[in-house]
């Protein structure tokens, strides 16, 4: 039986597709039960509405407290079918959750962040990275607490920032590898291997021979642990 899951966005929705897209591929054993928007407008919302996946908005500016909008959130995932036992994937959702969502779903509420937390947390990771001129940045999926993109570390995909690039053209190469990392994440956590210690995650050896993927299929300057390539001798 697929796992049920929560998906929450607020823009575009692309790491919604990459989930969706999974499941559809056969990757990924989760049923999406409900795709919430704390914006009207998000693109997310025609993606899901467009698969047959149920969507509901709820617009934060109408409540007068963070834990009053996450109560609702709550109701609105359990009425959907989802319990504690499910999982929320807060996929490009520009809020902070409370207690009072995390308390519900303890352990259960992943986020997509795109930089190497913990530099440039925050609403444009991307951009700031590029300004600050680093060489490398890249994505981080996390288990989520009520610090904004703080909780303990799941996956990184490392991507070269190029010269004269700025958050404008770093940014979609960061997205293609969000769109591999965060659905890989969340099969482990729904396969049960991610055992979280602090700060720690742990990903415990899965119960069946698993190959790893190759990732001959990424184009060198998308994807790189170290960027500029270390020189002989060093
Ligand atoms: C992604 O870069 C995500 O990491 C960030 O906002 C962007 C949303 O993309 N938080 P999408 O809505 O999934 O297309």
């Amino acid at each position: 039986m697929p796992l049920p899951i929560a998906v929450l966005v607020s823009g575009n929705g692309s790491n919604l597709q990459s989930i969706i897209d999974r499941i559809e591929a056969g990757a990924l054993d989760v049923e999406i039960k409900l795709v919430i928007s704390n914006k009207a407008d998000a693109y997310g919302l025609e993606r899901a509405r467009s698969h047959g996946i149920p969507t509901r908005v709820l617009l934060h500016t109408e409540y007068d407290s963070r834990e009053a909008f996450d109560t609702d959130m709550v109701r609105a995932i359990r009425d959907s079918g989802v319990d504690e036992s499910g999982v929320v994937v807060m996929a490009g959702f520009m809020r902070i959750v409370t207690h009072v969502f995390l308390g519900v779903f303890e352990n259960r509420v992943i986020n997509i962040h795109p930089a190497l937390l913990p530099s440039f947390p925050g609403v444009y990771g991307q951009g700031d990275a590029a300004d600050y001129g680093v060489k490398i940045s890249g994505c981080t999926v996390h288990f989520v607490d009520e610090q904004m993109d703080h909780g303990p570390v799941i996956i990184q995909a490392a991507v070269p920032c190029l010269p004269g690039e700025g958050g404008g053209g770093l940014s979609p190469r960061i997205l293609k590898m969000e769109h591999r990392v965060l659905p890989q994440a969340l099969q482990w956590l729904v396969d049960g291997r991610l055992e979280i210690d602090g700060r720690f995650v742990r990903l415990k050896p899965a119960d069946k021979a698993v190959s790893q993927q190759p990732l001959a299929d990424i184009e060198p300057e998308t994807y790189a642990l170290i960027w500029p390539p270390l020189e002989e001798g060093f």
